[in-house]
């Protein structure tokens, strides 16, 4: 104690001599205490990276660490253990002696010690992991020239996440993503400290999961014949008349995961009951109600046919989730549960029967009698399942945890019931909506959900009992993907949202300033570009919005995400400056035919000029 009082006061009194400004730091998500001074660190050709020995996980770490420096600078560190190095010099050192629960197990420490070297400390090799995120973030552009001497910000960091689950989800059903792909997503992830995977394996348009006992799932069903084009706007649909698919074998599953552990993170994986699932019906007709024949969905929503309920499936599904037992590790397994659509079941006389043994009263019993089932399996071999919050209805299974997306209710009711929830709430976390105007973006499913909204998010909700707070894990923002047709898609979709997200499930929400976010995303848009990835930068762009007002008079709106900017426009069809007129209110949008608009911070014009014509 005495010992951080003494630093922290040294810290302030270098601070508080140095005249030069500090340097801008861009960590995201933002940590939870840290302090920078214009001193710096220097690295050179003489710099190790040092770790504890002996313990393999630091030791690939520190080789990982070693060539991501040797990508900035003309010199890769060389690597060596402790118990190996004599003497410590401008080094980097790893080590997991930091003995401190306040940083529990994903918490770390760095420190530029003595001004000489820089230390990461951590209770395990996790806490290293996070440490390593954030020196990496502090690291400059990767230039042409690569420098003899990497000069940083002299900084102290202490750090871990405010919730323990951090997660992003990928739906591979109804686009195919190839194994590279979902490595690159898996980077991206532990980038911004996330630490689960939601692979959502098994859809209506696709089952993308080598099943060994059952091989027409991927024969036949990871295939379909055509996909709809574009949103379907009446009755005339378009096909593009193309065999479309893919699947990961078990191995490609192996090695996703073990890729994953790496990056310190636990992938879900998700198998759909008892609805989407058209694509396991097509392959074996026998698991519906009516016994098909069903064709592998080709275009988009929510499909009557779903799993029997009689003894059949059952066993067909408890040897499937024993295989994916088999291959994934962790804890949970997610079960889909939503979008159940009950026609069927009523009017299937194996189901009826079913009610009737089990005396379950509705259909939405008889889709709970299923999930506790399922739990009940899952539970024999040590895992727990997650639904989505449809399971609430007709009664939650016993230990179930609930992921609420319909809004935030499910996620109420079952916290107040004492279940863990996962929030993922439409509105905020699914990244499959537009982030800007739709006329400047790429198609997408519909909806609206700006960079800043992600930011704005608040996983507790108020109206929950603080006592229940603790059963809220985390949050997590899900990616559909019938409108992402390609890798650079969901990119685009899911950069910079997620960096938004990961200081919502990370960061201090005291700490959380949206001004503050946005001045560290230049830095990231650099780093996103080194990586040749493509992503969105609609987060500078006006957006339109019009409104019924209370009169139910439609009310024309710009809105803008940028700090401090002022909105000038024009109505005379010349081009906004400085000195036009400022965008105070809301105009009734019948007194506007073609408004142009831009954004202007200290009489400087920030991105384009954007333009509405509102159609009377
Ligand atoms: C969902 O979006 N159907 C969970
Ligand atoms: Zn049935």
């Amino acid at each position: 104690m005495f010992k951080k009082a003494v630093f922290l006061f040294l810290i302030f009194l270098v601070m508080a001599c140095e005249k030069r400004e500090k340097p801008q730091v861009s960590i995201i998500p933002r940590p939870e205490k840290y302090w920078v001074s214009s001193n710096t660190i220097n690295f050179d050709r003489k710099t190790r990276i040092i770790y504890e020995d002996p313990n393999p996980a630091l030791r690939l770490m520190a080789d990982d660490l070693a060539l991501q420096i040797g990508k900035h600078a003309a010199f890769t560190p060389e690597v060596v253990a402790l118990s190996q190095a004599k003497s410590i010099g401008n080094d980097i050192t790893l080590t997991i002696n930091l003995a401190d629960s306040a940083y529990g197990n994903e918490g770390y420490k760095m420190e530029h010690n003595g001004m000489k070297f820089l230390s990461i400390q951590a209770n395990n090799a996790k806490g290293i992991f996070y440490g390593i995120q954030s020196f990496l973030q502090l690291l400059p552009s990767v230039g042409v020239e690569k420098p003899d001497e990497i000069v940083l910000p002299s900084i102290y960091i202490e750090d871990k996440p405010r919730f323990s689950y951090r997660g992003m989800h990928l739906d591979v059903g109804r686009h195919f993503f190839p194994v590279s792909f979902v490595k690159q997503y898996i980077d991206l992830m532990a980038m911004y400290k996330f630490n689960t995977l939601h692979w959502h394996l098994t859809e209506d348009q696709g089952w993308r999961i080598e099943i060994k006992k059952y091989p027409k799932l991927t024969e036949v069903g990871a295939w379909r014949d055509k996909t709809i084009v574009g949103h379907q706007v009446n009755e005339n649909k378009v096909f593009d008349n193309l065999r479309y698919g893919g699947f990961y074998t078990q191995e490609e599953i192996r090695e996703v995961v073990d890729y994953a552990a790496l990056k310190q993170i636990t992938i879900i994986p998700e198998i759909e009951m008892p609805g989407h699932s058209l694509a396991a019906l097509a392959a074996y007709p026998e698991m519906g109600c009516s016994g098909g024949p069903y064709q592998v969905a080709g275009e988009w929503g929510v499909f009557d046919d779903v799993y029997c309920t009689k003894e059949q499936t059952f066993t067909f599904l408890e040897d499937i989730l024993t295989e994916v037992i088999g291959l994934f590790p962790g804890t949970y397994i997610h079960i889909g549960g939503d979008e159940v659509p009950k026609t069927r079941w009523k009017n299937c006389p194996s189901c009826q029967k079913r009610m009737k043994s089990e005396k379950l009263k509705t259909e939405q019993e008889l889709q709970s009698y299923f999930v506790r089932r399922i739990e009940k399996f899952l539970a024999s071999h040590n895992r727990r399942i997650i639904g989505w919050d449809e399971i609430l209805e007709g009664g939650l299974a016993p230990e179930a945890t609930v992921m609420s997306w319909r809004g935030i209710t499910g996620g109420i009711d079952a916290a107040q019931m004492g279940h863990d929830v996962i929030m993922t709430p439409g509105d905020v976390c699914y990244f499959d909506h537009y982030q800007g105007d739709s006329d400047h973006e790429p198609l997408a499913i519909g909806g609206l959900t700006k960079v800043s909204e992600v930011y704005a998010y608040e996983p507790v909700p108020e109206e929950l009992s603080p006592n229940r707070f603790k059963y809220i894990l985390g949050a997590q923002a899900n990616v559909w993907t019938e409108y992402l047709t390609k890798p650079e898609d969901v990119t685009y979709m899911v950069l910079p949202r997620m960096a938004a997200l990961s200081e919502v499930v990370w960061s201090p929400k005291e700490k959380r300033e949206w001004s503050a976010f946005y001045k560290k995303l230049p830095y990231h848009f650099a780093l996103y570009k080194e990586m040749g990835l493509h992503y969105s930068q609609s987060v500078n762009n006006l957006y339109f919005r019009i409104k019924l007002d209370e009169n139910k008079v439609n009310q024309l709106n710009i809105e803008t995400e940028i700090p401090d900017a002022v909105i000038r426009y024009t109505t005379n069809d010349s081009m906004p400056s400085v000195n036009s007129k400022k965008w105070i209110k809301a105009l009734p949008a019948e007194e506007v035919n073609t408004i142009h608009a831009a954004a202007f911070i200290d009489g400087k014009q920030i991105g384009e000029v954007f333009s509405k014509t509102i159609s009377k």
